[in-house]
This record gives C-alpha cells, structure tokens and sequence, in this order.
C-alpha cells in the first residue's frame, strides 16, 4: 500500500500529486479497486499507463492532486463525483483508507473510515500557518483522536449532498503527526480544483458525462397482469452520448418476479434487455443493479424508460423506482 484515491471515470484515479512521480507515461503505479480487503481473491487490479501530476502543486501553493490513467477501464466501476462548488464544504465529512490506523503505525489490510467535522480555514491556520485557504480545506476535531493518516493521502473526503448522493470534497494530503489535538487533517479542496480536474481528464480520454449524476424516478407504476408498463427518467444537462457502462438501480415490486421482462429502452429507441421471464422464478420482487454496456450507442439527453412487461397471468405488481447514474 501506498496511496488511496478515487475513481473519477472507469479509467482514471483522482489521487494525491505528492502520491505520484510527477507527469508522464508510468506503467509502474498498482490500483486495487473493488475490495475492502487488499487481499481479498475479489480485488480487481490495473496497472498505471500515465499519471497527470498537478503541475502547479507545490507545498507553497497547495492543488495536491493527480490523475493517474489506468492501462485498461474497469468496467462498470463505481464513479465518486467531485464537487463543482463549495457548497459541500462543510458539516460532517467521510474519510477512509488502507493508511495507518495510529501515528506511526503499520499501514492496513482492510479498509478503515472515520468521520471528521469541517474545521475552518481560521481555525486551520493556527495550526498550520501556512495552509492554502484558497484550495486546502482541514477537517478534525479540536480534541483530535480521528483523523486520514500516513498511507491514507491521495483517498477521498466524501459528503452526501442535498439529494443524498456521495460527493468528494477533499484528497488526502497532510498533517503534523496524526489525530494530535489542535492539528486537523489538510485536503486538497476539491471543489477548488474541479475545473481543471475535468479539464485534464477530458484531455485523457475520460469525462464522467455527466459527472457520476443520477436521475430517478420514485413513482410508482402498476404491472396490469399480462400486460406492460414503463416508467420514465428524464436526463437532461449531460452532454453527448451515455456512458459506456450505465448503471441501473431497479426496484421492482411483484409477486411472481418470473412473470417479468424488463428491459430500459434509451431516448434513440434502442432497447436494452435487463431481465428475461423465466416461468420456475417464483421469487419476489426485481431490486437489482444491472450495467448497460452498450449505453453509449444512445445519447444521454432525453427520456429514458424502464419497460416491464408481465408475461404470465395471475400476479401483478408495480415499478417502485428506476435510477440512471450518469
Ligand atoms: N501525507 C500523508 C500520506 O502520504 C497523509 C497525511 C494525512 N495526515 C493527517 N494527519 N491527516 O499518506
């Protein structure tokens, strides 16, 4: 273990520029992405092809990030999107990594997380009289005992926003010592960084289409027995085409799940199947994950249906929720 970080896109890993050997082809750089467990048989693995290091990092000025490029996606990754405005820079924040659990320790086989409050950048600077207010942003308690450590730097400060969705506020850059009382942790400010974070990860081939947003709709919509019905989500606000592998979060309520042919058809009309009838399925209810692979034969914008058609007579049921992460 090294470093943590985030996926960005299915191919690119918002780490910490101190984390890295500056910019250029690098195929030295390991990410183990999927698991809890850095040894678990499960782990997904990729080799590094090119590492973007923030050029204009330094520890006078602060932006320590970097994007390292993987030498192949990782289909259906999940995507962590980073916020665009300062809105999220504040209240309780989520940090984790596989770093030391206590200064000076040994770094660890299993994912560790811990909460820390934001701590402001008056505050922060009596700490650390030096810290960037324009792109760092502290988080800790004032008594310590919880804080990111050696080995976390480069993973993810993560909030919820206003509509409950993860979004990354920070990367884990430094502190003196760890979790000391009147020392907070420093992040990079992610919100600070964002456009040229997108900036260079368009130029590396991998823009989230729409930054990892997710669109759903909670109505519920009543399966008629032997018949079909469809509800819709409305994407607007994302350019181009859908992402390669579209995530789909269904939660479907019958009491015959057999019965049911679920498809999500795109806005361009093409049909995606998701689910086929299978009549020894006498199970309840479809609450599944499912990744469209072919997505981005269909643009993003536009309505989007989930079609549910019921096969067999006497059960029925109704669409309970259908969510598109872009
Ligand atoms: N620079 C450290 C690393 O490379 C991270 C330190 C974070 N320290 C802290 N007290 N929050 O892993």
């Amino acid at each position: 273990m090294g470093c943590g970080g985030a996926m960005y896109t299915d191919q690119l890993v918002l780490t910490a520029a101190h984390c890295v050997n500056g910019t250029g082809d690098d195929t030295g750089i390991t990410a183990t992405y999927g698991v809890v467990d850095l040894q678990s048989g499960s782990r997904v693995t990729r080799q590094s092809s090119y590492v973007y290091s923030n050029p204009g990092y330094s520890t006078a000025a602060g932006g320590d990030w970097a994007l390292v490029k993987l030498a192949s996606p990782i289909p259906g990754a999940a995507t962590l999107p980073i916020a665009t405005t300062s809105a999220h820079d504040s209240g309780t924040f989520d940090v984790m990594g596989w770093g030391s659990a206590t200064e000076g320790g040994p770094q660890q086989r299993h994912l560790l997380k811990a909460q820390v409050p934001f701590v402001s950048d008056a505050d922060c600077r009596t700490a650390y009289p030096s810290m960037i207010a324009a792109n760092e942003i502290c988080a800790g308690y004032p008594q310590g005992g919880t804080d990111t450590c050696q080995g976390d730097s480069g993973g993810p400060m993560v909030r919820r926003d206003g509509s409950g969705n993860w979004v990354q506020v920070g990367i884990v850059s430094y502190g003196l010592g760890c979790a000391r009382p009147g020392y907070p942790g420093v992040y990079a400010q992610v919100s600070a960084l964002s456009t040229a974070i997108a900036a260079q990860a368009a130029v590396l081939g991998g823009t989230p289409p729409g930054g990892g947003r997710t669109y759903e709709n909670t109505a519920d919509y009543a399966i008629p027995d032997r018949g079909a019905v469809s509800s819709p989500v409305a994407v607007s606000g994302v350019a181009g085409a859908a992402p390669s592998a579209l995530r789909v979060d269904v939660d479907i309520r019958h009491t015959y799940r057999g019965d049911l042919v679920v498809d999500l058809l795109a806005p361009n009309g093409v049909a995606f199947r998701l689910k086929n009838a299978s009549s020894s399925d006498s199970a309840d209810n479809v609450i599944a994950t499912y990744t469209v692979n072919a997505a981005a034969v269909s643009v993003a914008t536009g309505t989007w249906q989930l079609r549910v058609q019921d096969m067999y007579a006497s059960d029925t049921g109704y669409i309970s929720n259908v969510k598109l992460t872009f």
